[in-house]
């Protein structure tokens, strides 16, 4: 087993192997670009971590990892652009910094790039993988759909929002941990339980970058701060605040949360003041602690070696505490 910072290290200099510069610029630059941005880097450390702890080499499952932060990365530009956002990783989105039909195109290369890097696995694992891949990022188109439907609706339920949640963020979430698990050739039920894991993680990570959407530090965030409130984002912050306020209260949020006014900032102090005064910042911040205990209580099934349950509970419990 590595540490999690080794992880990422061997993960970062393999992709900076595979994006080596290709022709045309148009296409490519906009790739290399995102790639190269940075960011956690966490599926596919949790990708290559997997492997290892189901006793593979972690080595085989870099071209794995490499397609799920290559999916994720893809992910990211069509959802900048969908999001009307300015800002990924404190830099530029792609459809700001050039255009958004580079955005488009560019996105689908990715999500072409990420399904070629199957290729390198033998045709019983490449068909194991890309059954996942090809699930799981149906079920991000799904999420990402019901994301934006929710914009435009005022009657949105938490049940619906979890599901939301579930799809575009935690699906992928728990795919990269058991394509690790399917790299190392591990059982069924333990493939199961890493998936199930890596989903309740996956939705507590969501569930966190709501709340830091609303609350982190503009200097170390890296995305617009209230960004979700300007686009009446239906999050489990907006929805708890609903649930707690009085009826008039409930009529502001919902007047609030349909607007489109010239004054932003305004409309981001009021909607926190709501979310701190009626106690949903509280009540998210404890959702985030459930569902990472949730999935703490998966790893009691999981058929592998204490320390190895240590190291998943620490970096869980890291990521609760992250402020990017
Ligand atoms: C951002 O994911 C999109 C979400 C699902 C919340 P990350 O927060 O993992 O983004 P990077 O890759 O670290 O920038
Ligand atoms: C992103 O959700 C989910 C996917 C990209 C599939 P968000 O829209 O909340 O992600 P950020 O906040 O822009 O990173
Ligand atoms: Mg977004
Ligand atoms: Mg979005
Ligand atoms: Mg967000």
């Amino acid at each position: 087993m590595l540490s999690i910072e080794k992880y990422q290290e061997e993960f970062i200099k393999y992709l900076e192997e595979y994006s080596k510069f290709k022709e045309p610029k148009g296409l490519y630059q906009p790739i290399d670009y995102i790639l190269g941005l940075g960011g956690k880097r966490l599926r596919p450390v949790l990708t290559l971590l997997a492997t290892d702890i189901f006793n593979g080499d972690y080595k085989e499952a870099l071209n794995a990892a490499l397609s799920v932060e290559v999916f994720h990365n893809f992910s990211l530009v069509h959802d900048d652009i969908m999001d009307d956002a300015p800002l990924r990783r404190g830099e530029k989105t792609v459809h700001e910094k050039w255009d958004v039909n580079t955005g488009i195109l560019s996105g689908d290369a990715m999500l072409i790039m990420a399904y070629q890097l199957f290729e390198n696995y033998d045709a019983t694992t490449f068909q194991a993988l890309a059954k996942l891949f090809s699930k799981t990022a149906l079920e991000v188109c799904e999420g990402q759909q019901y994301d934006v439907d929710f914009e435009t609706r005022n009657d949105v339920t938490i049940p619906e929002y979890l599901k939301m949640i579930e799809y575009k963020t935690a699906v992928l979430v728990g795919a990269a941990m058991k394509m690790g698990a399917i790299v190392a050739h591990a059982s069924d039920k333990d493939q199961d339980s890493i998936y199930e894991f890596g989903k309740n993680l996956g939705i507590a990570f969501q569930l966190q970058d709501d709340y830091l959407d609303a609350f982190g530090d503009p200097k170390t965030f890296g995305k617009q701060v209230g960004g979700d409130i300007i686009e009446n984002k239906k999050t489990y912050l907006f929805l708890k605040a609903l649930e707690f306020s009085n009826d008039n209260d409930k009529v502001d949020l919902h007047q609030l949360f349909s607007s489109d006014p010239e004054d932003i900032n305004t409309k981001i102090e009021v909607a926190k003041k709501f979310f701190i005064s009626t106690g949903s910042a509280d009540a998210t911040k404890q959702a985030i602690q459930d569902y990472t205990n949730k999935a703490f209580t998966v790893l009691d099934a999981l058929n592998i070696l204490e320390d190895k349950k240590l190291l998943l509970k620490a970096f869980g419990d890291h990521l609760m505490n992250r402020i990017v």
